[in-house]
């Protein structure tokens, strides 16, 4: 079982210390832990976790190693701070900033290449889902990966995402069961994941672990799905 905390773009310096710190007591053996700090935390949060189990990514990695590209950030120069792994694909990347399957896809390369974890974000909107078409979106979103060991799969249905509104542990069972027809990986489910329905999504069969937003942000309620994930 994998829990990751997406922080998005919230905590600075200073409030990731306080969170890593505060993490740092926590017992959780028995579960894959991994933070996600925005890029202006992650030197800290690789700082204060040292020596811990837990691990820490990047929300996004570009896919050259260097390059002129503004405002963008390299497998390398992640590995070279001692970041374990990356985001690539969220559906806010791909709602804003331009992502596309292909550009995820290379990221996903290029971040696996240099050594790094890779979580790969899917799901499907609210009108592509009300279409009928959820698996069509997730056969062409997964198409342009491969699988291999260091690389997982979030299934993040996007009108889940920050709206208080999860898939039923039956709707997430079934979507994870068909990535993994598609992609021999592990799969973490995404969207509105809190301490309250953790536990039965977790119990899905090929529900592995959890991408969790908003309520990654507060240490009690991270540790707390952390802590459904161990008895899971
Ligand atoms: P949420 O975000 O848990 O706040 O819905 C999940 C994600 O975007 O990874």
């Amino acid at each position: 079982m994998l829990i990751a905390g997406n922080w998005k773009m919230y905590k600075g310096s200073a409030e990731t210390a306080e969170f890593c710190l505060g993490l740092r007591e926590q017992e959780l053996d028995g579960v894959d832990v991994v933070v996600c700090p925005p890029f202006v935390s992650l030197a800290v949060a690789v700082q204060l976790l040292a020596g811990t189990e837990i691990a820490v990514a990047a929300q996004n990695v570009h896919w050259d190693s260097e390059g002129a590209y503004t405002g963008e950030i390299s497998a390398p120069m992640l590995r070279e701070l001692g970041v374990y792994g990356a985001i690539v694909g969220h559906s806010e990347r791909r709602q804003h900033f331009g992502e596309t399957d292909e550009t995820a896809a290379k990221r996903a390369h290029a971040a696996l290449e240099a050594g790094l974890f890779v979580i790969a974000c899917v799901g499907e909107t609210e009108a592509e889902r009300e279409r009928g078409e959820t698996e069509d979106v997730l056969r062409r979103q997964l198409s342009v990966l491969e699988a291999d060991d260091n690389l997982v799969v979030a299934y993040e249905p996007v009108w889940a995402i920050g709206t208080g509104e999860t898939a039923t542990p039956d709707s997430a069972q079934e979507a994870h069961a068909f990535v993994k027809t598609l992609l021999d990986v592990e799969v973490l489910y995404g969207g509105s994941v809190k301490p309250d329905n953790a536990a039965e999504l977790l119990s899905q069969p090929d529900v592995d672990g959890a991408l969790v937003g908003g309520a990654s942000l507060d240490l009690d309620s991270f540790t707390e799905i952390c802590r459904a994930a161990i008895r899971s």
